[in-house]
C-alpha cells in the first residue's frame, strides 16, 4: 500500500495544498488498533498537535482512539470532531485558567500537570466550581533520545516536567488537595524516535520510579509514556506504515506493570505522518550560475519543518517521467531559509509540473502561518477528492 496521487483531478485545486490518502490513514489506524489489541490496558491518545484538520481527526476518532490535547483551542477542535471529552488527556507546560476551566466543565479524563503552582490553580478552579479533577503528574525522566535537539523534551535541562527526586514530595502534597484526584505518571522523552532502545530507557526509569513508589506505599493506576515513535521520511511509499508491533512489544516487554495499572500513549506523527503531502506547482525553472532551482508555490510558511529543524520531506514529480536532473527546490518567500532541500535529483522539471512533497502529514498543514500575507493551505482528503 502506498500513496495513490490522482494528477488530474489535483490540476483543478488551487495549491499548494495538503492530501491525505484516507487509505493510508485507515491502514494506520488499524494497525494501531491490532496492535494494542494485544495487550489488556493499552490506550492511544491521538496527539492532535500533529494535525488538526477536522475531516482526519473525524477518521481517527471513527477508529476508536483517544486524544491528546496542549490547549483549550485543540480541546474545542476535537470535541468539534466528535471525540468524547473523557478521552482526553490535556499536557502543557502553561495552561491558562480558561483552558483549566474549559478541561474541567468537558469533564476530561486527565490533566497532566508540570508544576505545583499548576496543581495549586487546578485544585483552586475545581474547588470553585465543585468538581475534583484527575491528574497525572508529568515527570522528566532525564532519558536523551536519539533525535533533533529541538524535539528532544525527557532532559533535565527541558522546561517540561517535574524533577524525579520532588515526585514524592509533590504526589503526598496531591493527596492532600481536596479537588485533585492523582492518579499516575506522565512522561515523553522526544519525537521522531526509531531506536526502539530509547524506549526502553524509559521503561527503565519508569520501572525504577515505581519501586520507589512501591517503597514509600504509594500506588498508582496510569503510566502515560508519551508519544514519539518516528516514521520513515527516507522511502514514505515503501514503509508508509511505523512499525507499531516493535514499538507495543518493546514496552510490553520492558516497562513493569503493577496489578490494575493502564498505559497510555500520545502517538502524533506515526499517526499522521505518512498519509499527507503538501502539493505544490512549480512557478519556474531558473538555471543559476551553479545549479537549478525549481522555484515553488509553497513556502516554508506552508511546510517550516525543512528551514526550522532542516528536515527533509521526499520530494516527487507527479506530472514528469522524463530523466532525472538536479535541483535545489525552493519557495517564493523573503527568507534565505525558504527552502525546502537541495541537490535534489527530480524528473526533469518544467513550470506547471505539480510536486508532492511526502510525510507531511504531521506538523505540516499545522504549523503553517500566513507570514507575507500569504494564505493558510487548505488540505483535502482522497475521500472527498476520488
Ligand atoms: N506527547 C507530548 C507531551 C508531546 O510533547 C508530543 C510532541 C507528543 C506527545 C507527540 O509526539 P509524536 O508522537 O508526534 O512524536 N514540530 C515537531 C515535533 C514536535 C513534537 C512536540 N511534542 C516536528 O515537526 O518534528
Amino acid at each position: 500500500m502506498a500513496l495513490t496521487f490522482n494528477v488530474e483531478k489535483f490540476s483543478n485545486i488551487r495549491t499548494p495544498f495538503y492530501f491525505y490518502d484516507t487509505n493510508i490513514l485507515r491502514e494506520t489506524l488499524a494497525v494501531i488498533n491490532a496492535e494494542t489489541k494485544k495487550y489488556d490496558n493499552y490506550f492511544v491518545h491521538y496527539a492532535v498537535k500533529a494535525n488538526a484538520n477536522l475531516k482526519v481527526l473525524k477518521v481517527i476518532n471513527e477508529a476508536g482512539l483517544g486524544i491528546d490535547c496542549v490547549s483549550g483551542g485543540e480541546i474545542e477542535q476535537v470535541l468539534a470532531a466528535g471525540f468524547p471529552a473523557d478521552k482526553i488527556v490535556f499536557a502543557g507546560v502553561g495552561k491558562s485558567d480558561w483552558e483549566i476551566e474549559l478541561g474541567l466543565d468537558k469533564g476530561i479524563f486527565c490533566f497532566n500537570v508540570e508544576s505545583i503552582p499548576e496543581l495549586e490553580v487546578i485544585n483552586e478552579i475545581a474547588g470553585k466550581k465543585g468538581k475534583v479533577a484527575t491528574v497525572c503528574f508529568r515527570i522528566n525522566p532525564n532519558v536523551g533520545a536519539h533525535t533533533h535537539a529541538n524535539i528532544t523534551t525527557g532532559l533535565a535541562e527541558n522546561k517540561f516536567g517535574i524533577a524525579m527526586e520532588d515526585m514524592e514530595k509533590f504526589i503526598l502534597l496531591a493527596k492532600t488537595l481536596k479537588n485533585i484526584q492523582f492518579k499516575g505518571l506522565h512522561f515523553h522523552i522526544g519525537s521522531q524516535i526509531l531506536e526502539m532502545d530509547d524506549f526502553v530507557a524509559l521503561s527503565n526509569r519508569i520501572n525504577e520510579l515505581q519501586d520507589k513508589l512501591d517503597e514509600s506505599g504509594l500506588s498508582i493506576e496510569i503510566i502515560n509514556v508519551g508519544g514519539g515513535l518516528g516514521i520513515d521520511y527516507d522511502d514514505p511509499m515503501g514503509n508508509p506504515i511505523p512499525n507499531f508491533a516493535d514499538y507495543f512489544a518493546t514496552y510490553n516487554k520492558y516497562l513493569k506493570l503493577r496489578p490494575g495499572q493502564s498505559v497510555h500513549f500520545e502517538l502524533g506523527r506515526s499517526v499522521v505522518g505518512q498519509c499527507g503531502a503538501l502539493i505544490t506547482k512549480v512557478n519556474y525553472v531558473k538555471e543559476g550560475s551553479v545549479k537549478k532551482f525549481a522555484i515553488v508555490d509553497a513556502g516554508m510558511t506552508d511546510l517550516i519543518r525543512p528551514a526550522l529543524y532542516d528536515a527533509h520531506h521526499k520530494t516527487i514529480n507527479l506530472s514528469s517521467s522524463e530523466a532525472e536532473e538536479t535541483y535545489d527546490v525552493v519557495g517564493p518567500i523573503c527568507e534565505s531559509s525558504d527552502v525546502f532541500d537541495k541537490g535534489i535529483k527530480l524528473a526533469k522539471t518544467k513550470r506547471g509540473d505539480l510536486i508532492a512533497m511526502l510525510s507531511a502529514g504531521a506538523y505540516g498543514e499545522i504549523m503553517a502561518s500566513g507570514y507575507n500575507c500569504r494564505k493558510l493551505p487548505v488540505g483535502y482528503t482522497s475521500d472527498e477528492l476520488y
